[in-house]
Protein backbone atom coordinates (compact mmCIF):
# COMPACT_ATOMS: atom_id res chain seq x y z
CA UNK A 1 0.00 0.00 0.00
CA UNK A 2 1.59 3.14 -1.31
CA UNK A 3 0.62 5.91 0.42
CA UNK A 4 0.65 9.50 -0.88
CA UNK A 5 -0.32 13.15 -0.94
CA UNK A 6 -0.53 15.61 -4.09
CA UNK A 7 -1.09 19.22 -3.92
CA UNK A 8 -2.55 21.94 -6.84
CA UNK A 9 -3.04 25.29 -7.24
CA UNK A 10 -6.00 26.35 -10.37
CA UNK A 11 -7.24 28.92 -11.74
CA UNK A 12 -11.57 28.87 -11.37
CA UNK A 13 -13.29 29.55 -14.77
CA UNK A 14 -15.83 32.27 -12.77
CA UNK A 15 -16.21 33.49 -9.04
CA UNK A 16 -18.15 30.73 -7.41
CA UNK A 17 -21.04 31.68 -5.09
CA UNK A 18 -21.69 28.76 -2.19
CA UNK A 19 -24.03 26.98 -3.53
CA UNK A 20 -21.56 26.10 -6.81
CA UNK A 21 -18.94 25.23 -4.29
CA UNK A 22 -21.73 22.82 -1.86
CA UNK A 23 -21.65 20.78 -5.44
CA UNK A 24 -18.16 20.50 -6.08
CA UNK A 25 -17.90 19.47 -2.38
CA UNK A 26 -20.83 17.06 -2.62
CA UNK A 27 -19.17 15.14 -5.54
CA UNK A 28 -15.91 15.83 -4.14
CA UNK A 29 -16.73 13.99 -0.76
CA UNK A 30 -18.63 11.22 -2.05
CA UNK A 31 -15.74 10.10 -4.21
CA UNK A 32 -13.59 10.36 -1.69
CA UNK A 33 -15.24 8.89 0.83
CA UNK A 34 -15.48 5.41 -1.27
CA UNK A 35 -12.15 5.33 -1.93
CA UNK A 36 -10.53 6.43 1.14
CA UNK A 37 -8.93 9.95 -0.32
CA UNK A 38 -8.89 12.52 2.46
CA UNK A 39 -7.57 16.04 2.20
CA UNK A 40 -8.30 19.54 2.15
CA UNK A 41 -9.60 22.69 -0.40
CA UNK A 42 -8.82 26.53 -0.46
CA UNK A 43 -10.94 28.82 -2.45
CA UNK A 44 -9.22 32.15 -2.54
CA UNK A 45 -9.68 35.25 -5.07
CA UNK A 46 -10.67 33.06 -7.92
CA UNK A 47 -7.84 29.99 -7.74
CA UNK A 48 -8.49 26.80 -5.76
CA UNK A 49 -5.87 25.18 -3.60
CA UNK A 50 -5.90 21.16 -2.54
CA UNK A 51 -4.14 18.71 -1.19
CA UNK A 52 -5.59 14.89 -2.07
CA UNK A 53 -4.01 11.87 0.32
CA UNK A 54 -4.50 8.37 0.11
CA UNK A 55 -3.89 5.08 -1.75
CA UNK A 56 -1.69 6.13 -4.86
CA UNK A 57 -3.99 4.75 -7.00
CA UNK A 58 -7.61 5.94 -5.91
CA UNK A 59 -5.37 9.97 -5.29
CA UNK A 60 -4.32 9.67 -8.96
CA UNK A 61 -7.78 8.85 -9.82
CA UNK A 62 -9.19 11.69 -8.30
CA UNK A 63 -6.76 14.60 -9.73
CA UNK A 64 -7.94 12.90 -13.20
CA UNK A 65 -11.44 13.43 -12.14
CA UNK A 66 -10.43 17.26 -10.87
CA UNK A 67 -8.10 17.73 -13.65
CA UNK A 68 -11.38 17.31 -16.24
CA UNK A 69 -13.49 19.62 -14.20
CA UNK A 70 -14.47 22.44 -16.56
CA UNK A 71 -15.08 24.84 -13.36
CA UNK A 72 -11.04 25.57 -13.34
CA UNK A 73 -8.65 25.37 -15.60
CA UNK A 74 -4.56 25.82 -15.49
CA UNK A 75 -4.10 23.25 -13.09
CA UNK A 76 -0.84 23.40 -11.51
CA UNK A 77 0.93 20.38 -10.07
CA UNK A 78 3.01 21.27 -6.85
CA UNK A 79 4.01 18.44 -5.12
CA UNK A 80 3.09 14.83 -5.16
CA UNK A 81 4.66 12.22 -3.29
CA UNK A 82 4.86 9.68 -0.91
CA UNK A 83 3.97 10.17 3.21
CA UNK A 84 4.40 7.99 5.78
CA UNK A 85 0.86 9.25 7.18
CA UNK A 86 -2.15 11.03 6.46
CA UNK A 87 -2.15 14.83 7.89
CA UNK A 88 -5.67 15.59 7.09
CA UNK A 89 -7.37 11.84 7.93
CA UNK A 90 -10.48 13.89 9.73
CA UNK A 91 -11.51 15.05 6.60
CA UNK A 92 -12.57 13.39 3.02
CA UNK A 93 -12.74 17.04 1.87
CA UNK A 94 -12.09 19.50 4.40
CA UNK A 95 -13.06 23.66 2.85
CA UNK A 96 -12.26 26.69 3.83
CA UNK A 97 -13.15 29.95 1.77
CA UNK A 98 -10.47 32.47 2.47
CA UNK A 99 -11.08 36.18 2.59
CA UNK A 100 -8.25 39.41 2.69
CA UNK A 101 -8.16 39.38 6.47
CA UNK A 102 -6.47 35.79 6.44
CA UNK A 103 -3.38 37.22 4.27
CA UNK A 104 -2.13 38.82 6.66
CA UNK A 105 -1.82 35.45 8.78
CA UNK A 106 -0.14 34.02 6.01
CA UNK A 107 2.27 36.76 4.73
CA UNK A 108 4.14 34.04 2.60
CA UNK A 109 1.57 33.44 0.41
CA UNK A 110 0.47 36.92 0.20
CA UNK A 111 0.47 36.22 -4.04
CA UNK A 112 -2.12 33.76 -3.40
CA UNK A 113 -4.45 36.66 -1.74
CA UNK A 114 -3.88 38.80 -4.67
CA UNK A 115 -6.66 39.55 -7.06
CA UNK A 116 -6.08 38.30 -10.67
CA UNK A 117 -3.64 35.88 -9.29
CA UNK A 118 -2.11 33.40 -11.41
CA UNK A 119 -1.10 29.75 -10.31
CA UNK A 120 1.61 29.69 -13.08
CA UNK A 121 3.59 32.73 -11.52
CA UNK A 122 3.90 31.61 -8.23
CA UNK A 123 7.00 30.10 -7.38
CA UNK A 124 5.36 27.69 -4.49
CA UNK A 125 7.58 26.19 -2.05
CA UNK A 126 6.02 22.88 -1.55
CA UNK A 127 6.43 22.69 1.71
CA UNK A 128 5.07 26.10 2.09
CA UNK A 129 1.92 24.91 0.43
CA UNK A 130 1.33 22.10 2.52
CA UNK A 131 1.90 24.18 5.47
CA UNK A 132 -0.73 26.82 4.70
CA UNK A 133 -3.03 23.97 4.11
CA UNK A 134 -2.59 22.58 7.24
CA UNK A 135 -2.84 26.03 9.24
CA UNK A 136 -5.91 26.50 7.22
CA UNK A 137 -7.49 22.78 7.90
CA UNK A 138 -7.45 23.53 11.92
CA UNK A 139 -10.71 25.26 11.17
CA UNK A 140 -12.50 24.42 8.64
CA UNK A 141 -15.73 22.94 8.08
CA UNK A 142 -16.71 19.58 6.92
CA UNK A 143 -19.14 18.63 4.62
CA UNK A 144 -20.58 14.97 4.99
CA UNK A 145 -22.85 13.26 2.10
CA UNK A 146 -25.31 10.56 3.16
C1 LIG B 1 -11.70 22.66 -7.17
C2 LIG B 1 -12.29 21.30 -7.33
C3 LIG B 1 -11.94 20.32 -6.42
C4 LIG B 1 -12.47 19.03 -6.55
N1 LIG B 1 -12.09 18.05 -5.67
C5 LIG B 1 -12.49 16.79 -5.88
C6 LIG B 1 -12.04 15.73 -5.04
O1 LIG B 1 -11.31 15.92 -4.08
N2 LIG B 1 -12.47 14.47 -5.32
C7 LIG B 1 -13.31 14.20 -6.36
O2 LIG B 1 -13.63 13.05 -6.58
N3 LIG B 1 -13.79 15.19 -7.13
C8 LIG B 1 -13.40 16.48 -6.93
N4 LIG B 1 -13.88 17.49 -7.71
C9 LIG B 1 -15.08 17.22 -8.53
C10 LIG B 1 -14.80 16.55 -9.80
O3 LIG B 1 -13.88 17.29 -10.51
C11 LIG B 1 -16.11 16.44 -10.61
O4 LIG B 1 -17.14 17.10 -10.01
C12 LIG B 1 -16.47 15.03 -10.72
O5 LIG B 1 -15.55 14.41 -11.58
C13 LIG B 1 -17.88 14.84 -11.27
O6 LIG B 1 -18.24 13.54 -11.01
P1 LIG B 1 -19.67 13.15 -10.46
O7 LIG B 1 -20.64 13.51 -11.56
O8 LIG B 1 -19.56 11.69 -10.21
O9 LIG B 1 -19.93 13.93 -9.20
C14 LIG B 1 -13.38 18.75 -7.60
C15 LIG B 1 -13.71 19.76 -8.50
C16 LIG B 1 -13.18 21.03 -8.38
C17 LIG B 1 -13.55 22.10 -9.36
Amino acid sequence: MALIHLIYISTAKKQYESAELDRILESAVRYNTEHAVTGMLLYVGGCFMQVLEGEESSVDAAFARIRSDSRHDGILLIQRESIPQRSFDRWSMGFRRIGPADADAHPAFAPFFKRNFKPSSMGVKPGLALELLKDFGLSQREIRVG
